[in-house]
C-alpha cells in the first residue's frame, strides 16, 4: 500500500514531501505522481526525485467521471492507499471520493475557512489581515472544506511584503504537510465526518 500525490503546478509540497518520507523512513511510501497539466513543473521535480509520474489531462476525456475512472484505475493497479493533494487545482468528484473518502487529504495556504479557492495567500494580503496561515484537512466533496487535520499561523507583519508572506507561508507548508501526513497514515489521526479532524 502506498501514496499517490496529485499535483497542478510547482510541486513544492510535493517534494518536501517526498524529502520527508526519505528521511523519515515513512511505513508508507510516495509511489506516483499524478499530475493534469503536462507542463507542471511538479513533472520535472518528479523525475529528479526518480518517482514515477502520471500525466493525465482531463481535456483528454469526455467527462469528468471518465477523467476520474482513468485514474481510479491507475490507484488501484498500484495498490495506492494514500490520496494526498499538493497544489491540485480540481475538486475531487464522487467517483474519486466515493472510493477514497476518508483517505484524501489537502493543504490550503490559509486559515480555513477564510479564504478558500485560488490566490489564497494574495487574497488574505490583500484583505489586510494580520495573522493568516496553512491548513491541511481531509478532502469532501466541497471546495476546501472538509474535517480539519491541522492549522498553523503565519503572522503578517509591517515589513512583509506579499512575495515574503508568500515564502513563510510554503515554509510553513513544507513542514506542516508532512507531519500531518505522516500522523494520518500511521493511524494517529483519523477521520471523521463531522467538522471535527480528531487525534
Ligand atoms: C500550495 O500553496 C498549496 O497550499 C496550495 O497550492 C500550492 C501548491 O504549491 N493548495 P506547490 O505546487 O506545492 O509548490
Amino acid at each position: 500500500m502506498s501514496i499517490a500525490v496529485f499535483a497542478s503546478g510547482s510541486g513544492s509540497n510535493f517534494e518536501a514531501l517526498v524529502q520527508h518520507s526519505q528521511l523519515q523512513s515513512w511505513p508508507t511510501t510516495i509511489s506516483m505522481l499524478i499530475v493534469d497539466r503536462p507542463g507542471a513543473k511538479a513533472i520535472e521535480r518528479a523525475k529528479r526525485l526518480q518517482i514515477p509520474v502520471h500525466v493525465l489531462s482531463p481535456k483528454d476525456f469526455s467527462t469528468k467521471e471518465d477523467y476520474e475512472a482513468a485514474i481510479l484505475r491507475l490507484l488501484n493497479e498500484n495498490q495506492i492507499e494514500w490520496i494526498v493533494l499538493a497544489g491540485y487545482l480540481r475538486i475531487i468528484g464522487s467517483t474519486l471520493l466515493d472510493c477514497y473518502e476518508g483517505r484524501i487529504v489537502n493543504i490550503h495556504p490559509s486559515l480555513l475557512p477564510a479564504f478558500p479557492g485560488l490566490r489564497a495567500i494574495q487574497q488574505a494580503w490583500e484583505y489586510g489581515v494580520k495573522v493568516t496561515g496553512v491548513t491541511v484537512h481531509f478532502v469532501d466533496a466541497g471546495l476546501d472544506t472538509g474535517p480539519i487535520i491541522a492549522q498553523k499561523v503565519v503572522s503578517i507583519e509591517e515589513t512583509d511584503t506579499l512575495s515574503s508572506l508568500t515564502e513563510k507561508v510554503h515554509a510553513v507548508e513544507h513542514e506542516l504537510y508532512a507531519a500531518c501526513v505522516y500522523q494520518v497514515i500511521t493511524g494517529q489521526i483519523q477521520f471523521h465526518s463531522s467538522n471535527h479532524g480528531e487525534k
